[in-house]
Formats: C-alpha cells, sequence, structure tokens
C-alpha cells in the first residue's frame, strides 16, 4: 500500500514553460496534464477530485459542476491567463474558493502581438506568404499587393489599460496619432499623447482599430455590424480580445470590401475559427499568440506558482481576482 503523500495535491491542467514545474514540485504532489492540448470534461473532473489547488488555462472551465468534482479541500483555481471568463467567479466567492489570474507580466508581449498583426494586416503579409507558398507566377509591380501605410494614419484603441497603453506606446515611433474609448472617461488627456474619444467619435476616425477592452456582459460584441459600419472606408481591425467583435460581422465587413484587412488573435469559441473568416484572404488569424514568449509564459506560469505556494502556506493569493473579474 502507498503512503499518501504529505504534501497537498494540486493539479495543473497543461504543460508549464520551462522552469516553471521544478517551483511547484517541492512544496506539492502535482498531478501533471502533460500536454498542450486541454483533458476532457471527464478527465478534467475526475483529476481535480480531492485537490487542494488548481491551475487552469482558459480552456478549463471552472464552474460548480467542476468546484463539486473538486469538493470541499478546493483552496485555489489559479487561473495561468488575465483573463477570467472560464471561471465561474461567483460560484467560487459561494465555495469561499478563491481565484487568481496572471496579470501585468503579459502586457509587452500582448502588444507586441498587436503590432506584428497590425503590420501583417496593413502591408498584406499573409496574402504575400500563400502567394509565393502556393507557387503562383508573381513580379515585382507597381500595383502587386499594395498596403496601407502608417505613418500620419490615425490609430484609434478600444480599452486603454496596460496592453492598450503598450500599444499606444509603440504608435508613437510610427507616427501615429492616437485616439482611444475608455468607458470611464479620465480627468485629462496629455497634451500630445492619446485623446480620449467618445466610442462613435473613435470609430468614426480609425483608419485602423485595435480591440484590447476586456471582454463581459458590457463588451461582448460591442463592434457589431453596425458599429464596424462607422469606421471609415478602407479601415483595419485588430482584435485581442475573443468575443468583444463579431467575428461574423467582421468577415461580412471583409467580404463587402468595407474593410481593407483584419487581424484576430483569439477567437470567441476556441479552438473553432468561423469558416466565414478562414475564406477571407485579408484576414491574419492566429492562434491566441498574444503571451507565447519564452519570458512572458515563465512569468505567467511564475504567478500561478506564487499564487498556489501563497495560499497552501496559509497567506492571501497574490494577484486574486475580485468576484466581478480583472484584466490587464
Ligand atoms: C490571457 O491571459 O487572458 C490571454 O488571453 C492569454 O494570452
Amino acid at each position: 500500500m502507498t503512503e499518501p503523500s504529505p504534501l497537498p495535491p494540486v493539479l495543473v491542467t497543461r504543460r508549464l514553460a520551462p522552469g516553471v514545474l521544478e517551483r511547484l514540485t517541492p512544496f506539492c504532489a502535482v498531478t501533471l496534464h502533460d500536454d498542450d492540448l486541454p483533458m476532457g470534461r471527464a478527465e478534467l473532473l475526475e483529476a481535480v477530485a480531492g485537490k487542494a489547488a488548481v491551475v487552469t488555462t482558459l480552456d478549463d472551465v471552472v464552474d460548480a459542476e467542476f468546484l463539486d468534482a473538486a469538493g470541499p479541500g478546493l483552496r485555489l483555481v489559479a487561473n495561468h491567463a488575465v483573463g477570467t471568463h472560464n471561471v465561474d467567479l461567483a460560484a467560487c466567492a459561494a465555495r469561499a474558493v478563491p481565484v487568481s489570474n496572471t496579470p501585468g507580466v503579459l502586457t509587452e508581449a500582448t502588444a507586441d502581438m498587436a503590432w506584428a498583426l497590425l503590420l501583417a494586416a496593413t502591408r498584406r503579409l499573409g496574402e504575400g506568404e500563400r502567394w509565393l507558398r502556393s507557387g503562383r507566377p508573381w513580379a515585382w509591380a507597381p500595383n502587386f499587393l499594395l498596403g496601407m501605410e502608417l505613418s500620419g494614419t490615425p490609430l484609434g484603441i478600444l480599452g486603454m489599460g496596460r496592453i492598450g497603453q503598450a500599444v499606444a506606446r509603440r504608435a508613437a515611433a510610427f507616427g501615429m496619432p492616437v485616439g482611444y474609448h475608455n468607458r470611464t472617461r479620465p480627468a485629462d488627456d496629455a497634451e500630445d499623447g492619446p485623446r480620449w474619444l467618445p466610442l462613435d467619435e473613435l470609430l468614426a476616425q480609425s483608419q485602423v482599430l485595435v480591440v484590447t477592452c476586456p471582454l463581459n456582459a458590457g463588451t461582448r460584441h460591442l463592434l457589431d455590424a453596425e458599429r464596424l459600419a462607422r469606421l471609415p472606408a478602407g479601415a483595419v481591425v485588430v482584435s485581442m480580445t475573443a468575443g468583444v467583435v463579431d467575428e461574423e460581422a467582421l468577415a461580412a465587413a471583409l467580404d463587402s470590401g468595407a474593410l481593407f484587412a483584419a487581424a484576430v488573435d483569439n477567437f470567441e469559441c476556441e479552438p473553432a475559427v468561423p469558416a466565414a473568416l478562414l475564406a477571407q484572404e485579408r484576414a491574419v488569424l492566429a492562434p491566441h499568440l498574444g503571451s507565447s514568449t519564452v519570458r512572458t509564459r515563465q512569468a505567467m506560469g511564475g504567478l500561478a506558482v506564487d499564487n498556489v505556494l501563497a495560499v497552501l502556506a496559509g497567506r492571501d493569493p497574490v494577484t486574486p481576482v475580485a468576484p466581478a473579474g480583472a484584466r490587464g
């Protein structure tokens, strides 16, 4: 008969970045789902039973059923993400199970990715690459795959949190004037910095629009067909938050030629990508890569581990999520 481990049992639902798991194993009896793809639901519910803490990712739905399966010993849900839309925060609060996330550490990587997508969309990199790989004939020509120039082009940022601000900082180097919209208007803006605008004005002025606002009940499908139609003709939309831009409406706006191009980093029903978007040559589509650098994934994993170790040592989580949700 094997003796039960004296260490608290912890479930980690996904393979972690290099060096992260090693920080947990001396202190916990870790059950690791050693894969980059998620567990099936039944396997997840079985694996979480009796755990003291669980490190989850955005594909793991943490709801009443999950919490029931875990049982009364669960002391923390450490979400390995800044977003928490996979977690029913009210259900966790009702059972007094704290939730933590990983704010702050993925700001720069995500802003870099927004710019990678912005540049790829405005300069038609996806189309160009597909063209070459397909073996189609091509030659340098004055009208071949013409893109949009950025210098002097108005950039709009929907959601001026940490990531929005990091996107704006990079815009200065490209010579783009920046407007932005947040639900709450700041007392004032710096004289020569980004300017707050009402949403409709921001849309009307943004030749390039980057969406970074958090997904919540107030922002779900905020950019629907009607609002997308308020963008200038030939605008470019870069979506860094799933669910804020209506993906079908975005595909339709590309299809009609109303938009010049679009880029999307994460999707409402991942891993599914709408066929209508896949069909658009002018859509640059990325499999949720915003935070995917070694440094950032190590920092996110490290923060998840810090939260687990703090709670198991009887302290508060380092980065707790308020029941209303948080994003940075
Ligand atoms: C998050 O942490 O919410 C991001 O979407 C992961 O890149």
